[in-house]
């Protein structure tokens, strides 16, 4: 796809792999608003291109959503593509993770996609084109000790991204659901902060920039679901047709 002259909103754009999906397109040319809460982060991104503009909104907010995404209209024109990267990432046992934080989880991750799907995805439908992005995660689609929570939220982001998809198949806009294994960001520093689950401390850990890549591979190829990284689309395959060497495998590395 040609970026030049087109508009892009990227929710997360403060960091990580929102970080890098905005740069990218701005360097192709692309009109890029962040949506974020991490004002200092946004401005971080924004130094890098003029193309690139900061929207500070919380997603998990349906008003503030549907106000940015009516200024971003007004501001830059219609949108292009849209990149859900906003997540928070606690983790620890469900009984022992306050409730408060488990809702949050579902109230930014799950909510916050349900926000800005409906806030803008109507508009690129009735054009009849654009990309939909939504960052899954391989604990969307792999349940894993420790990390609850989290996994629940991101199951929910993968099941209602796959039936927006099919919804609007013939809209003419793209769709990709991807789900990275551990990727190198400040994402993890939340995990850090409560518990890291043995089974995330893998060796081989991606960068963002390899897993826009991919989803702009997933994208030309017209593949719903991306799996960057070497093995995730057979992890994939083996939770679902035997989900019970993955509790096996889960419940010896964490030694419970
Ligand atoms: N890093 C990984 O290992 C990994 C692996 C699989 C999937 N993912 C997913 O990829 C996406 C990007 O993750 P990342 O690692 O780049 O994270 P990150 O922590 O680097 O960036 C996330 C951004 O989301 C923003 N955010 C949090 N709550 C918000 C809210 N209420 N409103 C608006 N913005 C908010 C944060 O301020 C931050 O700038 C997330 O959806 C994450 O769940 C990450």
């Amino acid at each position: 796809m040609a970026f030049h002259g087109k508009v892009a909103v990227i929710t997360g754009g403060g960091s990580g792999m929102g970080r890098s999906a905005a740069q990218a397109l701005a360097a192709k040319g692309a009109d890029v608003a962040l949506f974020d809460v991490n004002e200092a982060g946004m401005a971080e991104t924004a130094a890098s291109s003029a193309n690139i503009r900061p929207y500070t909104v919380d997603i998990s907010n349906t008003e503030a959503v549907q106000a940015a995404v009516a200024a971003v209209e007004s501001d830059l024109g219609p949108i292009d593509r849209v990149a859900n990267a906003a997540a928070i990432m606690p983790f620890g046992k469900l009984l022992e993770q306050a409730a408060d934080v488990q809702i949050k989880l579902m109230q930014i991750n799950y909510n916050g996609l349900v926000n800005v799907a409906t806030a803008a995805l109507p508009g690129m439908v009735e054009r009849g084109k654009g990309d939909f992005i939504s960052f899954s995660s391989m604990s969307g689609v792999i349940p894993g000790l420790l990390m609850g929570g989290y996994c629940a939220s991101k199951a929910a982001v993968s099941m209602y991204t796959d039936i927006l998809y099919h919804e609007n198949r013939n809209s003419g806009v793209r769709f990709v659901c991807v789900c990275p294994p551990p990727v190198a960001t400040p994402l993890w520093k939340q995990a850090k902060d409560t518990v890291v689950p043995k089974i995330t401390q893998v060796e081989n850990v991606l960068s963002p920039e390899e897993v826009i890549e991919a989803i702009e591979a997933s994208l030309e190829k017209g593949e719903f679901l991306c799996f960057p990284g070497k093995g995730t689309k057979v992890g994939y395959w083996i939770s679902r047709l035997m989900p019970g060497r993955i509790w096996e495998h889960s419940h010896k590395t964490e030694g419970f």
